[in-house]
């Protein structure tokens, strides 16, 4: 028997550590929670994408009341900046969260497993490290690929 030991680096930021870039992509997340739809959870996400080109594309989550087909902000961020800049590989995503009284939340947001999966495609896709920013009010969680989201994940290589 052996162990397989995974190590991965989660960096814990204050705002104030934050590079302008990364701020105004944080500002651009936060901003995106208020245009979210979300009757059915009063949870609004908000994601934003920083392309190659130096493009920021913001997306919310889209609830529906058939719940299943609704979307998280992180893929609607992703599949439109996608569909609109095919050629723009993403350098980067920030994702924010508000609660149902309105109030950012203190613990950074986790993304669920369905937007990690869509992230590390669009990782493999750019052929570089998607660097991830998770706004918490107690803190930022800055971690350097969605590979390190989803150790173990799969992926077109086992096809
Ligand atoms: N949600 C997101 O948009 N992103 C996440 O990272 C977690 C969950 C949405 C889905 C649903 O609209 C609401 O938050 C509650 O799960």
């Amino acid at each position: 028997m052996r162990t397989i030991d995974i190590h991965i680096p989660i960096l814990v930021k204050e705002e104030s550590e934050l590079t302008s870039e990364e701020l105004h992509l944080l500002d651009e997340a936060r901003r995106a929670t208020y245009r979210s739809y979300a009757p059915y959870s009063h949870f609004s996400v908000g994601a934003a994408v920083l392309l190659a080109d130096g493009t920021i594309v913001g997306g919310s989550n889209q609830e529906n009341a058939a719940y299943p087909s609704g979307l998280c902000a992180e893929r609607t961020a992703m599949f439109y900046a996608n569909s609109r800049y095919p050629d723009q590989p993403i350098r980067s995503i920030c994702i924010a969260a508000r609660n149902a009284y309105g109030e950012f939340i203190h613990r950074p947001i986790a993304p669920c497993g369905a937007c990690r999966q869509s992230l590390l495609e669009a990782e493999q896709r750019a052929g570089h490290p998607i660097g991830v920013l998770l706004y918490g009010t107690d803190g930022i969680y800055s971690i350097r690929s969605i590979k390190d989201l989803l150790p173990l994940g799969f992926d077109e290589s086992f096809l």
